[in-house]
């Protein structure tokens, strides 16, 4: 496999590429789905668009690659060395994160509340004494990001890497019905969520603003 050769938009799914030197390699919108990555050297590879669903990437070295909008949902990315690479936006299942973070074990599963509040109740806010939550009540997404970024998995703060905090957002958002499964959540689309009750805020001392 050479670097110079453009694999662009090709289909190399369940290909082994494992120890492969992919240094530089354009790879955008190529298919690696499945694909064995073992220590394969992707430094510095544009995989922009590439989809890496279930490869494995365990050992790879992603040195400065740029991976916006790659799809690495259950890609096994395991010592992977990914200092510097632009992994903005890249899918990685919010659904899977929220099980393995052990958020489902107090929030239950689908975010429908256990030990602890839901992250997702259908309750209408009609009267003073309804539960107020997520969809129902925030006004802002960024409130949500900010909240798992700060305090959860509550026993655990602040053991997120950004990604992951995007992702768990992605999915809560998701459970309340507020953004589609497969919309991507970074910063520049997080702000941009409507939330229902987002224009139902008064400002109690507008003269102090
Ligand atoms: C050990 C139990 C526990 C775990 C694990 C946990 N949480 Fe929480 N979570 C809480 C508690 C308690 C609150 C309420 C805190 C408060 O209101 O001050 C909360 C609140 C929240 C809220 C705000 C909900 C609202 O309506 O106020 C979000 C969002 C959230 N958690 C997400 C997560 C995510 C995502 C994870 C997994 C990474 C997680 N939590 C793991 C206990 C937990």
């Amino acid at each position: 496999m050479t670097t110079s050769e453009s694999l662009a938009k090709k289909d190399l799914s369940h290909v082994n590429l494992a120890t492969a030197d992919l240094t530089g390699a354009d790879l955008h919108k190529t298919s690696l789905r499945g694909a064995t990555l073992k220590e394969t050297n992707l430094e510095g590879a544009d995989l922009t668009e590439a989809d890496l669903s279930h490869a494995n990437l365990a050992g790879a070295s992603l040195h400065g690659a740029t991976a916006a909008h790659t799809n690495v949902e259950d890609a096994d990315l395991r010592d992977a060395d990914l200092t510097g690479a632009n992994l903005r936006g890249a899918r990685l299942t919010g659904a899977k994160l929220y099980e393995d973070k052990g958020c489902i074990a107090c929030h239950g599963p689908g975010g429908t509340g256990g030990a602890n509040v839901p992250l997702f109740n259908p309750a209408k806010l009609d009267r003073i004494e309804a539960p107020k939550s997520i969809g129902n009540f925030w006004a802002q997404a960024t409130t949500v990001f900010d909240m798992i970024r700060r305090a959860m998995p509550w026993t655990q703060p602040r053991t997120l890497s950004d990604q992951e905090v995007y992702d768990l957002t992605a999915y809560v958002l998701f459970l309340n019905k507020l953004i589609d499964e497969k919309d991507v959540i970074n910063s520049e689309t997080l702000p941009k969520v409507k939330m229902p009750n987002s224009g139902n805020f008064i400002t109690r001392f507008p003269e102090h603003i």
